[in-house]
């Protein structure tokens, strides 16, 4: 049986990640996930909706899912390779390339994304129909009716 390892946010768990969990697993067997912290998050510009508790969560309890371990820097995928006795790193396309440098530790692979969804879709979505959008959308509103009223 074969060790898989893959990392990433997963914020708004949605059918892109559960696909790309359910492929990694099939790859071989076991499935490590490294689910990104809070603070690596901060590091990164990256600002989540789910907390990392619950992204941790929702990640433990998929069936495809062995194991999950905080992802808190970028540097410790080596480390995590040799402690798991990791034989395939696995990640979304939108990486390809970004991580060959640790071929000479396992196979890297890279796997090809859902197409046309992501968290930041979804984070943008909801930012749309957050009340503070809508009042700024109807003061946009009443000053444009204000103008056309000028020229009535
Ligand atoms: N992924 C995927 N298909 C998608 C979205 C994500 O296969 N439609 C994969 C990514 O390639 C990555 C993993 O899921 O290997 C975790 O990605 P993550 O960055 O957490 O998800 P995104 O939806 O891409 O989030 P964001 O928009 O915040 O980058």
């Amino acid at each position: 049986m074969k060790t898989i390892l893959t990392y990433g946010t997963f914020d708004l768990f949605h059918i892109g990640h559960l696909r790309l969990l359910q492929r990694l697993r099939a790859l071989g067997g076991r499935l490590v996930v490294g689910v990104s912290t809070d603070e690596f998050n901060t590091t990164k510009g990256k600002h989540t909706i789910v907390p990392f508790a619950d992204r941790a969560e929702i990640i433990s309890a998929l069936s495809c899912v062995d194991l999950v371990i905080p992802e808190t820097c970028w540097e410790q995928k080596a480390d995590d390779i040799k402690h798991h006795q990791v034989d395939i790193l696995g990640m979304g396309d939108d990486w390809r390339g970004k991580f060959d440098d640790l071929s000479s530790l396992c196979e890297v692979v890279y796997l090809p994304r859902t197409e046309g969804i992501s968290s930041t879709q979804i984070r943008n979505s909801l930012r749309m129909l957050s009340a503070e959008h809508v009042r700024e959308l109807k003061q946009a509103l009443d000053l444009m009716s204000a103008i056309v009223e000028r020229f009535d």
